[in-house]
């Protein structure tokens, strides 16, 4: 979408943060923030479907969140594992198409099997998308795109030259996803954490005080707002200032 201000994002991508601090402001364990973490995510999934927004995409879990205690990983997956249960017919019979971005390998087998489920079962709809970004990292992706390139040239099914910025994009995880018009990221950190470095190249960004637990429908539809009011010139000058 390039066409300036006061238009509706078809792709919003969010880094939902803030469930340690709303558990703790509460003096609830971090466990808890998670799970009001996921309630959150389903809201917001269904809100952006009635605002008909195109694409969603959301950091589930990045390739730093590994560092974190254990016991709080098995809870992150454990959330992954019930939300793909619970949610998956909920998703499909609403004609959402699931894609899962993020490095594939060495992740749990179970965790591979429902991830891959959910894009199978989900591949043919065409309403809107909810991309997960799960075990993902804008560098990793990167640098995973470049080594396959390279494999790609070695081979000779590719010629260096032919190297650009379109060429590069389709060996990333989101090949065929339009890059985000907006992302938004809560709990008042202003931050892009590693995410879609190379898509958010031009996206605008919106930084939402609330945590996570507690975005729902009127905050998104608060981030869009915001977004309409913005001018959008991708390096260029405004409509406006053109002659
Ligand atoms: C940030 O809160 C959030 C995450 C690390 C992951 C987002 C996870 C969910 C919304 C729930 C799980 C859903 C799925 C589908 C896996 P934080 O823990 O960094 O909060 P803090 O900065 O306040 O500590």
């Amino acid at each position: 979408m390039r066409t300036g201000s006061r238009m509706k994002p078809d792709h919003i991508a969010i880094i939902m943060d803030g469930n340690g601090r709303w558990a703790k402001s509460r003096g609830l364990p971090r466990a808890a923030g998670h799970r009001a973490g996921v309630e959150a995510l389903r809201a917001t999934v269904r809100a952006a479907g009635e605002l008909g927004v195109g694409w969603l995409t959301v950091y589930a879990f990045s390739s730093e969140n590994w560092s974190r205690p254990k016991s709080e990983v098995s809870d992150l997956m454990g959330l992954l594992k019930l939300f793909i249960r619970r949610d998956l017919a909920e998703l499909h019979n609403s004609g959402v198409r699931v894609r899962v971005i993020g490095r594939r390998e060495g992740l749990d087998p179970e965790i591979e099997g429902l991830l891959h489920e959910a894009e199978a079962l989900t591949a043919l709809n065409r309403k809107s998308n909810l991309v997960i970004a799960f075990n993902y990292g804008g560098r990793d992706e990167i640098a995973r795109a470049s080594r396959r390139i390279a494999e790609d040239v070695a081979a000779g099914k590719l010629s260096a030259e032919n190297i650009g910025e379109e060429r590069f994009a389709e060996y990333l995880d989101t090949a065929g996803i339009p890059d985000p018009d907006l992302v938004i990221r809560t709990s008042g950190e202003q931050r892009m954490s590693n995410f879609l470095p190379w898509q958010a190249a031009y996206s605008e960004l919106v930084f939402v005080p609330c945590f996570w637990p507690d975005f729902g429908r009127a905050e998104l539809m608060n981030a869009v707002e915001v977004f309409s009011s913005r001018e959008r010139r991708f390096g260029g000058v405004a409509a406006r200032d053109a002659s």
